[in-house]
């Protein structure tokens, strides 16, 4: 641990400006600096340096933090590597302790995991119970190498399975449900877990800590899938299957294969293909191919052989255009994903597939001829609306060419018609939906919800959480990032612990290190840096929150109401017509029922 001291001193020693100036070449831009963002390729600024306040964002690709998260991600260095290396340049002593993280961010989360995973895979090999597990993994053919590979596991048919390891390992029943992994019982308390009669696969973060579960049934019934909710652990969108496992294979072949399932991914490896993540379903994020970018610029899709994956490669291609990277499709027969391709008709079959993996132009472009008849006008008018913009994403203005020469060809209609309709076209879902669009707008302000706004002011001066007190319980915000931290910072004040100044200090008070959190904060932080009257602000965000509370509340009432009325209870009628009344009169801000 390097004392939280010695990095408050190293951040008050060194200038921002300093240290992302020695890295790249930054312009002044009134009181700020601009230069090229080096976490994303592009051709005009949108990365600033904000030295009032000491912080850096990109309005690019969302990037951002301090000037330690910074040499973090510009060299790929690990946060106490990062504090040693800025620590010798500002001239400060690191004590020399053992390593680890800062502060470890929900210690009793990755425990629970942890005693869980192994757990279950105990289960799977030894007991007595797993003998179907056994069976049925033997008769997909998944060799025992693999159930360690991945640390397979069987949930036994129980209800208190890893309720009763839980007691044994001190773990508590609300720490289980916190990681998604026991479920409340509904009236008569306690819990169950949530988990049973299932293979598990445990789903990793980036550096390979499990924090979730995947469980399979062992027939044919629904829903095949059970997969650990989302926690503060597991954010759906932010997570690749087998991503810390496929790293080193996928930088060093430099390309990274990309399928939808566990079983898709189990079953290449199975066989020494190394390099492929999964997404788990079919919905591909921006943050999952960013992912993906920081080990390699190339990707195959092989997405399953029906309507949805077909679906879903294409949405995928567009994120990946949009990334400035390169990707091929590998097309599966129909009906078929990897792990079927390669069971029914061998290795072969499916290294034949990526070898052959198309040219997402083809690819496209075989598919809406499939669906549009190029032959009637309506029918190219639809291919040309689907493929343009495609094609306006793709990064390089040689390939733009050749892909319109293409279409033009294909299709018979006028290069020049195809060019002027490019310029037309409009890229919807940009990947920057929170963007301040010129970031001293109020309207900007307005766009963004209350909380995140409420976030922004708190990370600005942590003090602000005083005046949340007995107006605002953590509990009634929405946003989990939102919620966490404020009911961190509240805690502290109650406990009367020291709260951070600044949001320097509070990028230190979590564990640092994936990037995510740093330029979450600073994201809130560049908000609330937009806002003029921070304290009028505060107030109005505040009543904001507590109406659009108070209007659920009256909307759940009325509802309640209407169905007391409909089964005749008067009783219970009157019962909430009173408290209706009573909150429509409280004052707003009142603690709620
Ligand atoms: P598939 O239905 O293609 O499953 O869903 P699969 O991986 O091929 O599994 P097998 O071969 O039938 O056993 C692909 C992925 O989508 C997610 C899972 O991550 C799955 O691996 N999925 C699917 C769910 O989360 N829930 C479901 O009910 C189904
Ligand atoms: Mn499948």
């Amino acid at each position: 641990m390097i004392p939280e001291r010695t990095i408050q001193e190293i951040q008050e020693r060194l200038d921002i400006v300093e240290v992302i100036g020695a890295a790249l070449s930054l312009k002044r831009a009134g009181r700020n600096f601009k230069g090229l963002c080096p976490f994303h390729p592009e051709k005009t600024p949108s990365f600033m340096v904000y030295p009032h306040k000491q912080f850096f964002i990109c309005y690019g690709c969302g990037a951002g933090g301090d000037a330690l998260t910074f040499v973090m991600r510009h060299q790929e260095l690990e946060f106490p590597e990062a504090v040693r290396l800025l620590a010798e340049r500002a001239g400060v002593a690191v004590p020399q302790v053992s390593g680890g993280a800062v502060s470890k961010q929900h210690p009793e989360l990755y425990r629970a995991h942890e005693v869980a995973a192994r757990f279950y895979h105990d289960l799977l090999v030894k007991s007595k119970e797993g003998q179907s597990a056994r069976d049925y993994l033997t008769r997909r053919g998944v060799e025992p190498q693999m159930w360690e590979t991945l640390c397979l596991g069987y949930a036994p048919n129980r209800w208190d399975g890893l309720l009763a390891r839980g007691k044994e390992e001190k773990l508590s029943p609300q720490a289980l449900e916190k990681a998604g992994l026991a479920v409340p019982r509904e009236g008569s308390g306690g819990w169950y877990d949530r988990f049973r009669d299932r293979v598990l696969f445990p789903v990793w973060d980036a550096r390979g800590r499990v924090i979730g579960f995947g469980g399979r049934v062992l027939d044919d019934s629904t829903p095949k899938y059970m997969n650990s909710p989302e926690t503060e652990l597991y954010v759906k969108g932010r997570i690749l299957y087998g991503l810390h496992l496929a790293s080193p294979h996928v930088r060093e072949k430099d390309f990274c294969i990309v399928v939808e399932g566990y079983m898709d991914l189990l079953s290449p490896a199975q066989h020494g293909i190394r390099n492929v993540v999964a997404s788990m379903g079919t919905s591909l994020t921006e943050n999952q191919v960013q992912l993906i970018r920081k080990m390699t610029r190339h990707v195959v899709m092989v997405y399953d052989g029906d309507y949805a994956g077909e679906m879903a490669t294409l949405r995928g291609l567009d994120l990946f255009l949009e990334a400035q990277m390169r990707v091929k499709v590998a097309a599966l027969p129909a009906g078929f994903d990897p792990d079927s391709l390669i069971r029914k008709q061998g290795m072969e079959a499916f290294l034949k597939v990526i070898q052959e993996s198309q040219d997402l132009f083809d690819y496209k472009l075989g598919l809406l001829r499939r669906r549009f008849d190029p032959n009637d006008l309506e029918g190219r008018v639809r291919i040309c609306e689907e493929m343009l913009p495609t094609i306006k994403r793709v990064p390089n203005a040689i390939q733009r060419g050749e892909y319109i020469k293409r279409l033009s060809e294909l299709l018979g209609v006028a290069e020049t018609l195809l060019w002027s309709e490019l310029k037309e076209t409009k890229l919807s879902g940009s990947s920057s939906s929170w963007r301040p669009k010129g970031i001293a707008q109020p309207q900007a302000v307005k766009a963004m919800s209350a909380e995140d706004l409420l976030a922004g002011l708190i990370v600005e001066d942590p003090s602000r959480v005083a005046q949340l007190e007995g107006r605002l319980e953590p509990e009634q915000l929405k946003g989990e990032e939102v919620r966490e931290l404020v009911s961190q910072l509240m805690n502290r004040s109650r406990e009367k612990s020291a709260l951070p100044r600044d949001h320097r200090e509070l990028l230190n008070l979590f564990e640092r290190g994936t990037g995510d959190w740093e330029s979450r904060v600073i994201r809130w932080l560049a908000w609330a840096d937009s806002v003029e009257e921070k304290d009028r602000a505060l107030e109005e965000v505040i009543q904001c929150i507590q109406q659009g509370q108070r209007r659920t509340s009256l909307e759940n009432l009325q509802a309640s109401i209407r169905k007391a009325e409909l089964s005749g209870d008067e009783e219970t009628t009157a019962q909430l017509i009173l408290q209706y009344n009573q909150l429509v009169k409280a004052p707003v801000g009142q603690a709620e029922p």
